[in-house]
């Protein structure tokens, strides 16, 4: 597109107004002549706006900005000033490009915003990631060629109208250099958040990195809580339900989708996942009362400003009895018939079959007796003791 502008020389270098970034503003004219565009002047620090100087006057102009992935926006003026929406999200880091025309001649002017510092310098792999609804994580690694006492430093701004703030809480690695965020308190809005790591070094000048974020995308949502089965003994149906994940933004039901996974203990291999659902409950139709399960559910977001990546599984809970339980019962059973038998067997094999032969009675203590003085129950007893014995005879 420039090249039919016929670039041919650079008139200036201007230190950009947006100080904290070292970068410059190159600018390039259409033609060999003088150009009536001059003094061409950016100011990103509120809104990106761009501004010049012109030797004669155009009824219109046209100005244009785009960034390194050739993403832009146009618009039209009457006057030597062109204020961009404050919502473009365009990153810095990669360069700006922006030209100024003059309708139906041949005059342009295209200036490049070139981020300044040593190549290789800048953070690379940034990412962050928002966990148990106000956390948030954001870690990078080092340029690959930054010097080795390079430091680096982030700040952010979660919308055009909060101030810009600088990381309370750095992740270091082993060499002290900072290589990640914890931000404790996060809340997800609607505008995308702005971050910006640079750093610095006694040897060179680091190049800053830069990125708008949608912080609702990042995060992982939690799982969804109360989760029960409800398995009645007169239906062949389970009734499965369970609430929404929480969130730091929204609360609407119908955002989530929520998948299931219902497994069979004694088949760990069968998995099923059931179909994803929208509801908060759930009929479970193949129940068999013999088996035991395992249920874990996971939500997603759907058409909201909700992460649309599966979140975390709920804990596993149990339902069914299981084979446990019948094997339990049946051995059970066998161990009742196993005692019943025996006694049956105890009883058949003596001649005559009376409690007093299966529960013999327990001898009292000699001193009770003797303090009582009466003969006579220890006199009974013998006959008990010589039939025992007689028992033992037959046995053997
Ligand atoms: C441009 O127009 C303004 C008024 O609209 C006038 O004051 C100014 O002198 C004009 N400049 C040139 C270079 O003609
Ligand atoms: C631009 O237009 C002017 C006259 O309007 C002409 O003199 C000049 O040669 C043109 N330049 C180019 C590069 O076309
Ligand atoms: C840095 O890299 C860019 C392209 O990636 C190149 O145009 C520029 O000349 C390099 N700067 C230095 C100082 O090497
Ligand atoms: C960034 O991640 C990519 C892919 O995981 C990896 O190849 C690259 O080495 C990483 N960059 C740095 C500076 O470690
Ligand atoms: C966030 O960072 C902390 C501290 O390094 C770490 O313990 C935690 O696992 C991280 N969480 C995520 C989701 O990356
Ligand atoms: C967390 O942030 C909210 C506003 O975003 C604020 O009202 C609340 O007091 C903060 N809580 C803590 C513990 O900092
Ligand atoms: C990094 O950027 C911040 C905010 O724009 C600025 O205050 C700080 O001085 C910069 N640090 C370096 C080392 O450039
Ligand atoms: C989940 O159950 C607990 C009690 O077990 C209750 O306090 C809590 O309010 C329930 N959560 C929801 C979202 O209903
Ligand atoms: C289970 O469902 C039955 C009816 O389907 C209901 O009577 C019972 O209260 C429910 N139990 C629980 C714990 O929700």
């Amino acid at each position: 597109m420039f090249d039919t502008l016929g670039l041919i020389c650079m008139i200036w270098w201007h230190m950009m107004l947006f100080h904290p970034l070292h970068a410059d503003t190159q600018c390039m004219e259409s033609d060999a002549q003088e150009s009536p565009i001059k003094n061409v002047n950016v100011d990103w620090r509120r809104k990106m706006e761009l501004s010049w100087e012109s030797s004669r006057n155009f009824s219109e102009y046209i100005c244009t900005i785009m960034d390194g992935d050739e993403e832009y926006i146009e618009i039209e003026v009457d006057s030597p000033l062109c204020i961009f929406p404050v919502k473009i999200y365009m990153p810095l880091h990669k360069g700006v490009s922006f030209v100024i025309k003059v309708p139906n001649t041949n005059i342009s002017k295209q200036c490049t915003y070139l981020p300044g510092g040593m190549n290789g310098s800048a953070i690379e792999n940034f990412s962050c990631v928002i966990y148990n609804i106000f956390l948030m994580n954001c870690t990078w690694q080092a340029g690959r060629d930054a010097p080795a006492d390079t430091q680096y430093f982030l700040y952010w701004q979660k919308s055009i109208e909060d101030n810009q703030m600088e990381c309370e809480r750095y992740i270091k690695d082993e060499n002290c250099r900072n290589v990640g965020c914890i931000f404790q308190n996060v809340s997800i809005g609607i505008e995308k958040a702005y971050f910006l790591v640079n750093g610095s070094s006694k040897d060179s000048l680091i190049q800053f990195y830069d990125e708008y974020i949608d912080l609702y995308k990042t995060e992982i949502l939690t799982a969804p809580l109360n989760v029960t089965a409800n398995c009645t003994r007169d239906s062949s149906g389970c009734i499965i339900t369970w609430h929404p994940p929480l969130t730091s933004h929204e609360k609407k039901a119908k955002c989530f989708q929520y998948e299931i996974s219902i497994q069979n203990k004694d088949e760990p291999k069968e998995e099923k996942k059931l179909p994803q659902v929208w509801t908060d409950t759930y009929e479970f139709q193949n129940y068999n009362e013999k088996k035991r399960y395992t249920l874990k559910i996971r939500a997603r977001g759907k058409n909201c400003l909700v992460s649309s990546n599966w979140g975390e599984w709920s804990e596993p809970i149990e339902f069914g009895q299981g084979k446990d339980y019948f094997i339990f019962v049946i051995l059970f059973l066998i161990a009742l018939g196993t005692i019943s038998i025996t006694l049956l067997l105890y009883c058949l094999s003596k001649r005559y079959c009376s409690l007093k032969n299966i529960f013999p009675p327990i001898p009292q203590p000699r001193d009770k007796l003797i303090s009582e003085g009466d003969i006579q129950i220890e006199y009974v007893d013998l006959p008990t003791k010589s039939h025992t014995e007689e028992v033992t005879r037959i046995e053997e």
